[in-house]
């Protein structure tokens, strides 16, 4: 754990600049609005560690493929969520001096995210190498009422000198991605121009041809009064800039301000872009800044309203839920069915901003009870769009007849990862998905989608499953070989139990939903039939078959559900028995050592036991977590959560709240030595399970809310909100007993 940051029930603070973790803080205080996002880089040169990050929602590079050795079936590429133009840049100089945050002395420094309000602010004084000391403040917010601009506020302030401040806003399109495979350049420059107090770039992705462009509009204010300075302005390839010089007295303070208006190709035609762009930057800029941070602060308080969490007598776990939440809302916010969620949403590049089962295994259902149906509909379409690729997928691999593989790791519903036990082996996604379109029927009652889009996805996915065993004559049952379960730290396994009981399960429920299609909906069973060239008859026939055969392994004599063949040959022992200094074993141990040991990455058979919770016996899941469990070193963000749900379920309170606390504060408190690469977004939603599933209890059966909740005994209350059937129920628990409302 790695604990620099103050607690506080709204707010991130970092109090005097942690040099060392300052890419982490570029990670936890990133500020994005759904359409972009921005890494904590700071506004002025800086040539210290950072990682630069700005990013455009749906905009990636397909990177060449880098791989030891090539297998057939490998996508060519991998999808990379891209640098994107620098939109923040300003160039600053006292008195001739350039500032460069890394060589002067700070004091008095000061970085906050205010999670409330939506703004991040950096304060702090400067002591430049010529002794010159300047106190200054940048504000800065990516609007989430207007969601093509941002704006920031540069204040500075001589404190002990008289001279030349200058300002150099400017935007910069020639970046670079730092996990680039081949350090190739991913933009190319389109168009860029300037005027006084004004600019714009335009640059297009290559390959993928996506155009994205960036407008600003600047305006500067003498102690407190706008004042009209003589604008320089230069531009050239990939950049545009402003420039204004000043003398400003010791004492008064001058302030920047710079509107930025950010959009893309996929909103609007190349020929419009430049000046969609202006007219954003002109926008924010009629409305002021003060204005627009209203507006900010009205529309996180429509959010709060709804998804807000509240936890008395623990600031540091209501200081991450909200943390938790926040970073959720500024990822995703159900506006464009073309997007997704990106594990790193825009924090990072790692994971390539792309889809990945965590979006149904984890996002789906904080979005469905904290916003409109619709979004978690959204969700869901974009899985339905992308059958065609997962058709096309399965076919690359052998498959046929229409079975649908989804990706692993997909931008466009192509797969675009490449270790090949992760491309090919782990198919639970499948079960995922399909999960997904089952548990938002069981959440909103909305039939109607299976008939729109949802049985068109089980069909594929059934078929899959059902090309994808094989009888084995010697267990007289059906098999399932080569697979890589949740738990990636064990490869190329046969029979992953939680994969073979999702696959069974998966059959049924496509069988359960072509019923109900067959009774309320047969025009468009009808339909489907005649497009898929669906032939129940003998189809049905082989899915049944495998349901009623298919092997799951158990240890004799227990309840024990085996993770996969051979793994209670191994030398089982408590991670517990580990040291300190091999944790995280991923970071010091060989891959050869992780995959010969007993340790799991995260929740495998567990995971299991959690999606189908009804399907067992308390008694079961207790037997299994308290045999799993301790061997889970919880190295994917996406564990603790799960195992906080079912340890808070089985009435094992400390666990669960350890597992919260773990999970809330996975990049707070940096646990797994990785926040300077990004946030673990898609666990956040996580996060926001083990309160509600987890402490809460809800569960949804029958159409109903149902709620068994414990109250962790470092708490005096909690509560929360969920949406459901259109109306907010609202749920408070304290030491005298549980309310709910509506
Ligand atoms: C996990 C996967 C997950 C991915 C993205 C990996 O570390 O093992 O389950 O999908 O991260 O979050």
């Amino acid at each position: 754990m790695i604990q620099y940051l103050t607690t506080h029930p709204w707010k991130i603070i970092e109090e005097g600049f942690k040099r060392k973790h300052h890419r982490s803080s570029e990670s936890i205080f990133s500020i994005g609005n759904g359409r972009f996002g921005q890494r904590a880089n700071f506004e002025e040169d800086y040539s210290g560690p950072t990682l630069q990050g700005s990013y455009v929602a749906g905009v990636y590079y397909p990177d060449k493929t880098r791989v030891g050795w090539w297998k057939n079936g490998y996508p060519e590429y991998f999808a990379k969520v891209l640098n994107s133009v620098n939109w923040i840049g300003i160039r600053i100089k006292v008195e001739g001096e350039d500032v460069d945050f890394a060589k002067c002395i700070t004091s008095n420094f000061r970085r906050e995210l205010n999670m409330r309000e939506g703004y991040l602010v950096r304060t702090f004084d400067l002591e430049m190498p010529s002794g010159k000391i300047i106190r200054a403040e940048a504000k800065r917010f990516c609007s989430m009422a207007d969601d093509e601009t941002a704006a920031i506020r540069y204040a500075i302030t001589p404190l002990n000198f008289t001279g030349t401040i200058r300002f150099q806003p400017y935007l910069d399109g020639d970046v670079k991605n730092h996990d680039s495979n081949y350090e190739e350049k991913f933009w190319e420059h389109v168009h860029s121009a300037s005027s006084p107090a004004s600019g714009v770039v335009v640059c297009r992705t290559r390959k993928t041809e996506f155009d994205v462009a960036a407008a600003m509009r600047i305006q500067v204010e003498l102690n407190g009064k706008e004042i009209i300075p003589t604008y320089h302005h230069s531009h050239a390839d990939f950049f545009a800039e402003n420039n204004i010089e000043r003398e400003v007295h010791q004492g008064e303070t001058m302030v920047l301000y710079k509107y930025v208006g950010l959009v893309s190709s996929l909103n609007y035609s190349r020929e419009e872009l430049a000046n969609a762009a202006q007219k954003a930057a002109e926008r924010a800029i009629k409305s002021g800044f003060d204005s627009m941070l209203k507006m900010q602060a009205e529309s996180w308080s429509k959010i709060w309203d709804l998804a807000d969490i509240v936890i008395e007598g623990d600031d540091e776990a209501q200081q991450a839920i909200r943390f938790n939440i926040f970073h959720m809302n500024q990822t995703y916010t159900g506006e464009d069915a073309r997007l997704n969620i990106g594990p790193k949403g825009f924090t990072g590049e790692k994971y390539g901003g792309s889809t990945y089962w965590d979006t149904e295994a984890y996002c789906l259902p904080f979005y469905m009870s904290t916003k409109d149906q619709k979004v978690a509909r959204q969700l869901l379409v974009y899985r339905y769009n992308q059958l065609d690729k997962a058709i096309e997928n399965a076919q690359k691999l052998g498959f046929k007849n229409g079975a649908a593989l989804y990706p692993m790791v997909t931008m466009n519903g192509e797969e675009c990862h490449n270790e090949w036990e992760i491309t090919f082996e782990e198919i639970h996604r499948n079960g995922a998905i399909a999960y997904g379109i089952f548990n938002y029927i069981r959440y909103t009652g909305d039939e109607k989608y299976l008939s729109e889009f949802g049985w068109d996805v089980l069909l594929g996915i059934a078929r899959f499953w059902s090309q994808r065993v094989h009888w084995s004559k010697a267990r007289q049952q059906y098999v399932m070989h080569g697979v890589t379960g949740p738990n990636e730290y064990e490869n190329n396994v046969n029979n992953n139990w939680y994969t073979s009981y999702f696959a069974k399960w998966c059959l049924q429920y496509t069988i359960e939903a072509m019923e109900l299609l067959k009774s309320q909906y047969p025009d468009a069973y009808g339909a489907k039939v005649a497009r898929y060239a669906f032939d129940e008859t003998t189809e049905v026939k082989r899915w049944k078959d495998i349901i009623d055969n298919m092997y799951l392994g158990q240890l004799e004599g227990t309840e024990i559900r085996i993770q996969h063949d051979g793994f209670m040959d191994k030398e089982l022992a408590p991670a517990s028995a580990l040291s300190e200094s091999e944790r995280p074993i991923n970071q010091h141990w060989s891959w050869d050592r992780i995959l010969r040991s007993c340790y799991i990455k995260q929740a495998d058979v567990l995971q299991g036991l959690y999606f189908f919770e009804d399907h067992f016996s308390k008694e079961v899941i207790r037997e299994n977590f308290d045999f799993y469990e301790p061997m889970t070193v919880h190295e994917s963000s996406l564990s603790p959560c799960v195992h906080s749900i079912l340890a808070a379920l089985l009435g094992q309170e400390d666990k669960a709240y350890e597992m919260y606390m773990r999970t809330s504060r996975l990049d707070l408190d940096d646990y797994n030595h990785e926040a300077h690469e990004g946030l673990h977004i898609t666990s956040m939603a996580g996060t926001w399970m083990s309160i509600v599933q987890g402490f809460g209890g809800m569960r949804v059966n029958n159409g109903q809310l149902t709620f068994n909740p414990i109250l962790p005994k470092q708490w005096k209350a909690y509560s929360f909100n969920v949406l459901f059937n259109g109306k907010v129920v609202k749920v408070a628990v304290n030491k005298d007993g549980v309310q709910i409302s509506e």
